[in-house]
């Protein structure tokens, strides 16, 4: 879904996986996975890559994808802010895109997986992260679409009383990386391009599942609100192939 275009080359600048054990925390549907694959085949290094996530219902598919490609890959089922099934100093670089703001779901469990990051990295080993940045204007022309469906997708989630991401502000993320114990911090914030179709889909989803519940909340008219909210913002901007987003990367260092 994402794409990290316009900061390429400050994600990879001094990056080198020869020999490397990665960790990359939060698999999802696999983007970053491969974008690391690529770049491991690209260079032809020797890399072992482990990939976590709370959530293993894309693992068979990623698997099926990549392995006549790439046979070191290891994707385990497991929570960040525990990750005792990985040794301590044992990781050279950690990746982690778009995860810390899913983690964020839960307050403090960032600072708790920041700690376990901390612990399975070894000594001088790199931590990288992407993150979007929080849009809190209520109608940022800049990133029009992008606000506006992030406020549904987040209202929604509220109303049927459930989690959703919490994007976290980058100097929050460099003071909670400090207290861990991180160095050598730099930040750089970028324009993200998103894929316009899979936002719409996940924007679908989330109509989908106050749909699929109306009852609970007990009145029609919210639900239709909603759902006329929804349709409303796919219709305005149908025919968009991109969106951009505002996000930064974080780089650290044990
Ligand atoms: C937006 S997705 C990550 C996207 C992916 N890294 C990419 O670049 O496309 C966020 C992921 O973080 C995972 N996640 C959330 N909390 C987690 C936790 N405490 N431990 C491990 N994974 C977690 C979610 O299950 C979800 O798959």
């Amino acid at each position: 879904m994402y794409k990290i275009v316009t900061a390429e080359r400050f994600f990879w600048e001094g990056i080198d996986l020869n020999n490397k054990v990665v960790l990359e925390g939060g698999t999802s549907w696999g983007n970053t996975t491969r974008i690391i694959v690529n770049k491991i085949l690209e260079n032809n290094w020797n890399t072992k890559l482990i990939s976590v996530d709370i959530d293993d219902s894309h693992f068979n598919e990623i698997e099926d994808e990549l392995r006549q490609s790439y046979n070191q890959l290891q994707l385990m089922k497991g929570d960040l802010s525990n990750l005792d099934f990985i040794e301590d100093e044992s990781i050279d670089v950690v990746i982690c895109n778009y995860t810390m703001s899913s983690v964020n779901q839960f307050p403090l469990r960032v600072l708790k997986a920041l700690k376990e990051l901390y612990r399975v990295l070894k000594k001088d080993g790199q931590l990288l992260i992407t993150e979007e940045m929080p849009l809190w204007s209520i109608d940022n022309t800049e990133f029009c679409y992008w606000s506006k469906r992030s406020r549904i997708i987040k209202s929604i989630s509220v109303l049927k009383a459930m989690p959703h991401f919490n994007e976290i502000y980058p100097n929050d993320l460099e003071e909670s990386l400090k207290i861990v114990g991180f160095r050598n911090i730099e930040c750089q914030q970028f324009k993200e391009k998103i894929d316009a179709e899979l936002a719409t889909k996940f924007l679908d989803k989330k109509k989908q599942t106050l749909i699929k519940g109306s009852n609970d909340l007990d009145n029609d008219n919210v639900t239709k609100g909603f759902v006329q909210l929804t349709e409303e913002l796919v219709k305005k901007f149908e025919g968009t192939e991109e969106f951009s987003a505002p996000a930064y990367i974080i780089k650290a260092k044990k």
